[in-house]
């Protein structure tokens, strides 16, 4: 079947959820031909719902703390201080899938290789082929990650954000049609998959990262089995690897200010104001009543609450 997104594009359903058609053959070919390490991580998300923060503190977690304290301006200093988080982690559909059916990934010098993807678990588990790979999921309230989409979406046009385009994402998403949609059956099937495999799969909530960050960045990198040591803990090494990761940290750096992904996506355009509730100033009491109906219908009885 295929339907027509919110700028009138052509989206392909496969395995349940939207894709254009280029990203359906690049998903395909990282089904067949992607070779998984036990030892890979991977960051899987909703668009916008906090991919960027949390490949950079899955960066941030998996090397060595040694590297925060060398200059920025050495050649080998912390690699969050000398690219963005998504040139160090690609995602299969968008990069890598998307320019070859053969990738090279001697790239992936370093282990663990730390990945992404927007796809929903089922159709990521495809491609994994029942290896032992660690998957991370970020979520985040419904209606922030679409208003952070209409910024977006609108800055990739390079055009001031209107409210006809808003309204129309809006219509796409509640009927579920959109990159990687529908939204609610992407977070269920991973919100399963954790309570399934919880050894394999962590579920993060980006509204629990902005409230306990250093709970939730001792959890992520307990689950990628490099916890802190009492001495990291002690001195200030978990604030230390927040701080390089925090959104005011990474927005300021001159590699995010000027440079473009692989895709030719700005750097700066996945810093904004990182808020949880925004969608407040954006949305209409009808539109917030709507989706808040969508969400409890869907994620009624699943355990699932915002
Ligand atoms: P807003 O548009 O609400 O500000 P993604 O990384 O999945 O594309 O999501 C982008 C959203 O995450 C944007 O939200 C962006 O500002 C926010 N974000 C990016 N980096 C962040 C960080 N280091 N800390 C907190 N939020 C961050």
């Amino acid at each position: 079947p295929s339907d027509i997104d919110f700028v009138g594009r052509e989206l392909f359903k496969y395995q349940e959820s939207w894709y254009g058609n280029k990203m359906l053959q690049a998903i395909l070919n990282f089904q067949r031909g992607f070779e998984p390490q036990d030892t890979d991580i991977i960051i899987a998300s909703f668009p916008k719902a906090g991919t960027t923060w949390l490949k950079a503190l899955t960066v941030g977690v998996t090397r060595p703390v040694a590297l925060l304290e060398r200059s920025k301006h050495s050649s080998d200093a912390h690699p969050l201080r000398l690219d963005n988080p998504h040139n160090l982690v690609p995602f299969f559909e968008l990069d890598l899938y998307a320019k070859s059916s053969k990738p090279d990934m001697t790239n992936f010098s370093s282990t663990p290789r730390v990945f992404a993807t927007h796809v929903p678990l089922h159709t990521l588990q495809e491609a994994l082929k029942n290896s032992s790979c660690k998957i991370v999921y970020v979520w985040r309230n419904v209606k922030d990650v679409l208003v952070s989409y209409w910024y977006f979406k609108s800055a990739l046009m390079k055009v001031e954000a209107e409210r006809s385009l808003l309204e129309s994402m809006f219509e796409s998403f509640c009927r579920g049609v959109s990159y990687g949609g529908p939204f609610w059956e992407h977070v269920l099937s991973y919100w399963r998959g954790s309570l399934e495999d919880s050894k394999n799969v962590l579920f993060l909530k980006y509204e629990d990262l902005k409230t306990e960050p250093r709970v939730q960045l001792k959890r992520l990198a307990k689950f990628l089995d490099c916890p802190f040591t009492v001495e990291e803990e002690e001195n200030g090494s978990v604030e230390e690897i927040l701080e390089l990761c925090s959104l005011r940290n990474l927005k300021n750096l001159e590699i995010n200010k000027i440079g473009i992904t692989s895709r030719g996506v700005d750097h700066k355009n996945f810093f904004r104001k990182g808020e949880v509730g925004d969608s407040k100033n954006y949305l209409t009491p009808e539109m917030e009543k709507r989706i808040d109906m969508i969400t409890e219908d869907k994620f009624g009885g699943s355990g699932l609450k915002f």
